[in-house]
C-alpha cells in the first residue's frame, strides 16, 4: 500500500492583499508537504481562495464591476506570491469554480434531506469585515468582539444546521482522538467550548447574493463558512474523481491560524459527520504574528508584504526565520532586528562558516575527494552517533509539527560539527600527513550533506546549493530521506573546491 498524505491551508479571502500571516500558514504546509515527500509519501497539498460573501460583493460594487471580475483580478496576488515563495502545492481551489458549486449544493441537499438542515428564522448580529455572527451576549459594548466595529442586526428567514445534535458526537471524537486538535492548548479550548453545548447554526443568507444558491430555494445563499470549508472536499476531486478522493480523504492535516479554530474544529467535523464522511485526522492551529510589537492592520499601515521581505533577505532566509524564531503554535513578533539577527547568527556564522570552511579544507587537504576513513580517533565516532541520534529527534518532531524543535536538533548537529573542527584541528592533521584528516573530512562531508537534507523542507533552494558545493549534482527533489540518513563514501561526485558564500551576512544596521 503506498503512503498518502493530504495537507491543506485555509483558503484566503481575496479582498485582502496577502501578507506575512498568509505566507506563514502556506509555508508551514509547504514544509510539511516537502518533508512527507522525502519520507516517500504521495502528497496532496491544497491551497486556494475564498471568493464569495458580502465583503467581496460590496468591494466589487464600489469599483462598479461584477464580483467575479473582482475575484479574477485578485487571485493572481496569491498564486504569484506562492510562486515567489517556492510553494509546492499540488492543488489550487477557488470557491467560484463550477466544480465547487456542485459539491456545496450536493452536501447541503443531502444534509437537508437527512433532516439536519431545517428552515427557521434568524436574529443576530453580523460583522461584515469579519464575516462573523454574534449573539447579543458575545458583543463587546455593542461592538464586534473581534474587531470592535459596529455589527449589523439581522433578522431573516434562514436555514439552520442542527449543530446541537453534534455536541455528543464531537465530545466523543475529542475523547477518542486526543490529537485531533493540535497543539494541546487549542484542544482544551475546543473541548471546553463544546462541553458548554452547541446551538444550531444559521447556514444560509438572504441579505446578499454573491454566493452559492441553496438548492431549490434560490433566494437563499449558502453561508460562506459552509461554502468555504467544503473546499477541502472539492479540492481532491469529490464527486469528480472518486478514486482520487477516496485515496486522500480523510485529510491528514488542516493547517490554520487560531482565529478560525472553531470553524474547523467544531463546525467542519459536524457537517462531515452529518453527511457521513470521516472528520479530518488533525487540525493544527498556529499562533499569531505581530509586527515590531504591534498588531498588523491596514489602518496602522504596518502590514508586511512578503515580497518586500524576500527582496531584502531572500526567500529561504524568510522561510527559515518564521520557523526558527517562534515555536510553531505560539504567537510571534516579526521585526527587522530579529530576522537580521537570525540570518547573521544562525545562517552566516554557525552554518555558513561551517560549510565554507569544510568545503575549503576538503579542496585543499584532499584535492576535493572524499575517501573512506582509514583510522579513527578523537571525536570521530562521537560525530556519527550524535548525528544519528539528532536525526531521530528531528523526525520525531517534524511528524508532529514540532518545526522549532526539529530545527533545534539541526543546530545541535551544526554546533557539534563546529566543535569537532576546533578540537580535531584538521589543518594540523594535514600538515603532519596524518591519515585521520580523511576521517575528519569524511565525517564533515557526510554530516553537512545530511544537514542540507534536514534543512531542505525549510530552505529548498539553499539546501540544493549546499549539495552542489559538496559535489553532489542530483536534484534534492525526489530524494529518499532514509537513503540519505547514513554516512557513506561517495563515488560519483564532482571535485570539491571553493564556494561562494551561501548565506551572506546582512550588513544593515537595525
Ligand atoms: O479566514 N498571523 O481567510 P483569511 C498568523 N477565508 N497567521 C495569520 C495572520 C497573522 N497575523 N493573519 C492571517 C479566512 N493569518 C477564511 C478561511 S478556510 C475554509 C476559510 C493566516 O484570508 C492564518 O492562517 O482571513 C489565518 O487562519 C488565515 O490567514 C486567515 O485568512
Ligand atoms: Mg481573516
Amino acid at each position: 500500500m503506498d503512503k498518502k498524505y493530504y495537507i491543506t491551508t485555509p483558503i484566503y479571502y481575496i479582498n485582502d492583499i496577502p501578507h506575512i500571516g498568509h505566507a506563514y500558514t502556506t509555508i508551514a504546509a509547504d514544509i510539511m508537504a516537502r518533508y512527507k515527500r522525502l519520507g516517500g509519501y504521495r502528497v496532496f497539498f491544497l491551497t486556494g481562495t475564498d471568493e464569495h460573501g458580502q465583503k467581496v460583493e460590496k468591494a466589487a460594487a464600489l469599483s462598479g464591476i461584477h464580483p467575479r471580475e473582482h475575484a479574477d483580478s485578485m487571485v493572481d496576488r496569491f498564486t504569484g506570491l506562492w510562486e515567489v515563495l517556492n510553494i509546492s502545492n499540488t492543488g489550487f481551489i477557488r470557491t467560484t469554480e463550477e466544480r465547487h458549486r456542485k459539491v456545496v449544493q450536493h452536501i447541503f441537499q443531502k444534509v437537508r434531506e437527512k433532516g439536519d438542515i431545517y428552515l427557521g428564522e434568524y436574529e443576530d448580529w453580523y460583522c461584515v469585515p469579519c464575516e462573523g455572527y454574534y449573539t447579543e451576549l458575545q458583543l463587546k459594548d455593542g461592538l464586534c468582539p473581534d474587531c470592535l466595529r459596529k455589527p449589523e442586526k439581522l433578522k431573516e428567514e434562514s436555514y439552520f444546521f442542527r449543530m446541537s445534535k453534534y455536541t455528543r458526537p464531537l465530545l466523543d471524537l475529542l475523547e477518542t482522538h486526543r490529537d485531533f486538535i493540535m497543539p494541546e492548548i487549542r484542544y482544551n479550548e475546543v473541548a471546553s467550548f463544546v462541553k458548554g453545548g452547541l446551538r444550531d447554526l444559521s447556514v444560509s443568507r438572504t441579505s446578499f447574493s454573491w454566493g452559492i444558491n441553496v438548492p431549490n430555494h434560490d433566494q437563499h445563499i449558502v453561508y460562506v463558512w459552509f461554502d468555504a470549508l467544503t473546499n477541502y472536499l472539492t479540492g481532491i476531486g469529490f464527486l469528480e474523481d472518486e478514486e482520487h478522493f477516496n485515496a486522500f480523504w480523510p485529510c491528514d492535516a488542516h493547517l490554520i491560524g487560531k482565529d478560525i479554530l472553531r470553524f474547523h474544529a467544531v463546525y467542519w467535523p459536524s457537517f462531515l459527520m452529518s453527511y457521513g464522511l470521516e472528520p479530518p485526522k488533525h487540525v493544527f492551529a498556529h499562533g499569531w504574528w505581530t509586527i515590531e510589537g504591534q498588531k498588523m492592520s491596514k489602518s496602522l499601515g504596518n502590514v508586511v508584504d512578503p515580497h518586500d521581505v524576500v527582496k531584502v533577505y531572500g526567500v529561504d532566509e524568510f522561510r527559515f526565520f518564521l520557523f526558527r524564531e517562534v515555536p510553531f503554535g505560539l504567537d510571534g513578533d516579526f521585526s527587522q532586528h530579529a530576522i537580521v539577527h537570525r540570518i547573521n547568527g544562525d545562517l552566516a556564522n554557525d552554518f555558513g562558516n561551517l560549510t565554507s570552511r569544510s568545503v575549503t579544507m576538503i579542496g585543499k587537504f584532499l584535492k576535493g575527494r572524499i575517501e573512506t576513513p582509514e583510522k579513527k580517533g578523537g571525536m570521530d565516532d562521537h560525530v556519527e552517533d550524535t548525528v544519528m541520534k539528532l536525526i531521530a529527534e528531528y523526525q520525531r518532531e517534524m511528524d508532529v509539527f514540532g518545526f522549532h524543535k526539529a530545527l533545534h536538533s539541526v543546530f545541535e548537529i551544526i554546533s557539534v560539527l563546529n566543535r569537532y573542527i576546533d578540537s580535531e584541528a584538521p589543518w594540523k592533521l594535514a600538515k603532519d600527513e596524518d591519515p585521520r584528516v580523511k576521517t575528519v573530512m569524511y565525517n564533515l562531508w557526510n554530516s553537512i550533506r545530511i544537514v542540507a537534507v534536514l534543512f531542505y523542507p525549510f530552505m529548498p533552494q539553499k539546501s540544493q546549493l549546499i549539495w552542489k558545493a559538496l559535489g553532489i549534482g542530483k536534484p534534492m527533489e525526489g530524494m529518499d530521506l532514509e537513503e540519505e540518513m547514513r554516512f557513506y563514501t561517495p563515488s560519483d561526485i564532482a571535485a570539491i573546491d571553493k564556494i561562494a558564500p551561501i548565506f551572506p551576512r546582512i550588513e544593515q544596521q537595525v
